[in-house]
């Protein structure tokens, strides 16, 4: 199926599903997520504020900050950019364009970013680690261009699909957390 329909037709079922139960799933891919080796050997941390029904994630940055680890958030810099900033704590989260939490910080040493754990988020997955995100490119172009060490998608079941035609650009994450299962 062409990615627009593909998309449209995942993130309607992913706005369906009832707060609180995404909230539940949720708080299972976080744990799933924190006892990853991978996770807990990472000393740096990309992580992404939720915005509408995409998996929560205010668990892991509220781990990564009490384990000392450096943890970053993106900002939207233009048409094809998003940056990141280290937060120092939740503090430095401020509500930005729809109500997105935003940091209000220090961009990182991006000289970190090769060692780097990466949280995605994104509108459907599939187990081998192929991904569509709302349609942007911005995290294609990112995970090309600094190379990350690990790359983690966080996603419900809802959101797995066998139908995703990657294109030539589409850069594949190492690992998609679901509620039920870590697809490697
Ligand atoms: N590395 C890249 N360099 C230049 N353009 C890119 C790159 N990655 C993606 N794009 C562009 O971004 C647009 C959106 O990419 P797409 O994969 O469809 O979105 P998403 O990954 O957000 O679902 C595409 O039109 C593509 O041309
Ligand atoms: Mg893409």
């Amino acid at each position: 199926m062409n990615k627009k329909n593909l998309r449209e037709i995942i993130i309607n079922k992913r706005d369906n599903e009832p707060k609180e139960e995404r909230h539940n799933k949720s708080l299972k891919i976080i744990k799933k997520l924190i006892n990853l080796d991978i996770y807990q050997s990472s000393k740096i941390i990309l992580c992404y504020s939720n915005i509408k029904s995409e998996v929560e994630t205010l668990g892991i940055i509220q781990n990564a900050l009490k384990q000392d680890k450096i943890i970053a958030l993106p900002k939207v810099i233009n048409d094809t950019e998003i940056a990141f900033y280290k937060i120092n704590s939740l503090n430095d989260l401020k509500p930005g364009y729809q109500g997105i939490l935003e940091p209000s910080s220090d961009q990182l040493d991006y000289s970190l970013i090769k060692d780097a754990l990466m949280i995605v988020p994104g509108t459907v997955f599939d187990t081998k680690g192929n991904r569509l995100g709302y349609g942007k490119g911005y995290y294609d172009r990112f995970i090309a261009k600094y190379k990350p060490k690990y790359t983690i998608g966080l996603a419900y079941e809802i959101q797995l699909s066998d139908e995703i035609i990657p294109d030539k650009f589409d850069q594949k994450i190492d690992i998609v957390i679901t509620e039920d299962k870590v697809y490697r």
